[in-house]
């Protein structure tokens, strides 16, 4: 009885241990960052149309409020987000829209700015909130789940980070970027999950500046080989996500395609090959 009041006490003091939580079966992925602006949507879409596993979907979920997300999939109907979907028994497999190129995606929704503080209070409060809904979608380890947030270390971000396997952090290269480096590192160090992979990609890189190429190196040097992806500045994207196009199917020959293309092989071969060689944070 000692061993198990014990128990009980370490329980209180820590929480409950990662083997006794309900956890999804699916690999998590959070996109995160420091600074805004710097691509996290445009890459959780990218992903959540090429990172495909055998006998897998793969869900993205918007964790910031500018519910941005779902255009970048090319949805534009409104329809019910996570914030009319917050409590615990709401039913997130039933509200996934399907997207571009087979992805299907949850939306953060809209809402009065009071429907807004709930929601934030709430996972204030209950810091398993989203593990909590992930598990209960019932989702399969071939299958994967992208988690876009907005940036810096807010509520939601810090809800993705604890659910992740693996974090993406996206950057660009310039000064304010590489300045929050250290920042970002810190926060980092704040993920209670041991088993997980923290990865860096560089996007809008621009070979045709001196200035980009220099910044490039620098992002390199620090990084070394937990930067898994560079994506090249491409104005295609900005474009498709004006037109409402797919641009893996209206430009698939184009830089930011490719790019993207050779990111996702990365991040597939990060997940589902053997995690327990490839573990690393800076
Ligand atoms: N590699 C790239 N080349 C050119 N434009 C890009 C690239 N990546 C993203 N963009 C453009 O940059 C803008 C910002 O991208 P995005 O919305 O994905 O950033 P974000 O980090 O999600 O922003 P926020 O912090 O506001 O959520 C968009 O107009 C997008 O089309
Ligand atoms: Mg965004």
């Amino acid at each position: 009885m000692s061993d198990l009041l014990r128990e009980l006490n370490q329980v209180r003091r820590d929480g409950l241990p990662e083997t006794i939580r309900k956890r999804t079966k699916a690999k998590v992925i959070a996109i995160v960052s420091a600074n805004g602006g710097v691509g996290k949507s445009t890459i959780a879409a990218g992903l959540a149309k090429t990172l495909r596993h055998p006998g897998g979907r793969v869900i993205a979920i918007d964790l910031d409020p500018q519910n941005a997300l779902s255009s970048h999939l090319g949805i534009t109907r409104p329809a019910p987000g996570l914030i009319q979907l917050k409590e615990q028994d709401a039913d997130w497999g039933a509200h996934r829209l399907p997207g571009f190129s087979d992805s299907e995606c949850l939306p953060f929704g809209t809402g009065e700015l009071n429907d807004r503080r709930l929601l934030r209070q709430m996972l204030l409060e209950d810091a398993d909130w989203l593990s909590q809904h992930l598990a209960s979608m019932h989702l399969s380890e071939n299958d994967t789940v992208i988690l876009d947030t907005p940036s810096g270390a807010t509520v939601y971000s810090q809800q993705a980070l604890d659910a992740a396997d693996l974090v993406l952090v996206m950057t660009v290269a310039d000064a304010a970027s590489y300045l929050a480096l250290d920042t970002m590192t810190q926060w980092l160090e704040t993920s209670p999950r041991r088993a997980q992979q923290q990865r860096y990609v560089l996007n809008q890189w621009d070979d045709s500046r001196a200035f980009s190429r220099d910044m490039g190196v620098l992002f390199r040097r620090r990084l070394g080989a937990n930067l898994i992806g560079t994506i090249r500045l491409d104005h295609q994207f900005n474009e498709s996500l004006a037109y409402g196009r797919d641009l893996l199917q209206h430009a698939p020959e184009s830089i930011g395609c490719q790019d993207i293309l050779s990111l996702s092989g990365a991040v597939h071969a990060l997940l589902f090959t053997d995690a327990s060689s490839q573990q690393g944070t800076l």
